[in-house]
């Protein structure tokens, strides 16, 4: 991501542009770019955050953006993954990053989550294109042909990089690229593994929930010795969480476990989100104060942190 010194070096390479205006239009307060220009405070990742959509509109180098690609993965079904990466985007493109979504199932739970029926093609086919879904928010659907699109993957010479490959030139016009996969480890996760600098891992706090993690852990640390790309867990999120005994006590020991990589934000089970999925729709376009929401809002906050 952007660093205090590339927002710096734009400062002093565009010298007419004047700091307080951009504060106030990016909603900092006074004097925050001119310590950061004196060297006085470094901009953090909030501030970065906020001035990136009116610093694009001034001609911020694109090229100077370093894509975020996360793939969410567990092969445990059910967990939230297609929710979490639809949440996910719409919040990411509200805060003015160009985002474009991955739906890597061929259930096309996300796709048609997205409003989108009976999609022409997915990834693989030839002449696929993203399709907008709302402003900053693309979307690479898929259909019930990635069936076979499947089969004829498996034993190409590059079955594990086919989509990282066909990923490359978006990485270079998108903040962030997010997969949804399917559950199970197969060859399309796999794929978006390789593609992906980070796995987002939902998972309940059940007891099979936790004990099956270990196997995504497995796959990303496998991907990372056979291929010449480390992925890292950027971070396990608690789902579908319920503020029971049983529940409290895995969440515990999840933070036992994985410290720092469990998110503090947790997603609650709330019928609003099956009605959400229900219709079609996203959580954002139900009630905006709903619990859901609002633990959405701090998972993407979180992640820009990071
Ligand atoms: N926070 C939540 N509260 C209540 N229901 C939820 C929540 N998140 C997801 N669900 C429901 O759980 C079901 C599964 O969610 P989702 O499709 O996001 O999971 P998934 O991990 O992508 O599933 P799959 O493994 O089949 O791809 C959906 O029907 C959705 O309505
Ligand atoms: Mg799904």
């Amino acid at each position: 991501m952007i660093s205090n010194n590339d927002i710096i070096e734009f400062f002093k390479e565009n010298d007419a542009i004047s700091a307080s205006v951009i504060e106030k239009k990016a909603g900092l307060s006074h004097s925050t770019i001119s310590k950061a220009l004196n060297g006085t405070r470094k901009l953090n990742k909030d501030h970065i955050r906020k001035l990136l959509p009116v610093l694009k509109q001034l001609g911020f180098d694109k090229e100077a953006y370093l894509c975020r690609t996360l793939a969410i993965v567990n092969n445990k079904g059910g967990v939230s993954k297609t929710t979490t990466v639809h949440s996910l985007g719409i919040r990411l493109a509200e805060l003015g990053f160009k985002t474009l979504m991955i739906d890597l199932d061929n259930q096309s739970n996300l796709t048609a989550n997205c409003g989108v029926e009976d999609s022409a093609f997915h990834i693989l086919s030839p002449g696929m294109h993203p399709i907008d879904i709302q402003d900053n928010l693309q979307l690479i659907p898929c259909n019930m042909e990635l069936d076979e699109a499947q089969e004829e993957l498996v034993g190409e010479y590059d079955q594990w990089t086919r989509v990282r490959d066909i990923l490359r030139p978006y990485k270079e016009t998108y903040d962030f690229i997010l997969l949804d996969t399917a559950p199970s480890l197969g060859i399309f996760t796999g794929n978006a593994v390789i593609a992906s600098d980070e796995v987002l891992i939902p998972t309940q706090a059940q007891k099979n929930s936790v004990e099956g993690l270990n196997k995504v852990f497995r796959l990303v640390e496998s991907v990372g010795e056979k291929f010449d790309h480390k992925p890292r867990v950027g971070g396990i999120l608690i789902t579908q969480y319920q503020n029971t005994s049983v529940q409290k006590m895995y969440a515990e020991i999840l933070r036992e476990r994985y410290g720092e990589l469990l998110f503090d934000a947790s997603i609650p089970l709330l019928t609003a989100v099956q009605q959400a999925v229900a219709m079609n729709v996203s959580i954002f376009e139900m009630d905006r104060k709903n619990a859901a929401v609002k633990a959405y809002l701090e998972l993407t906050d979180e992640l820009l942190e990071d």
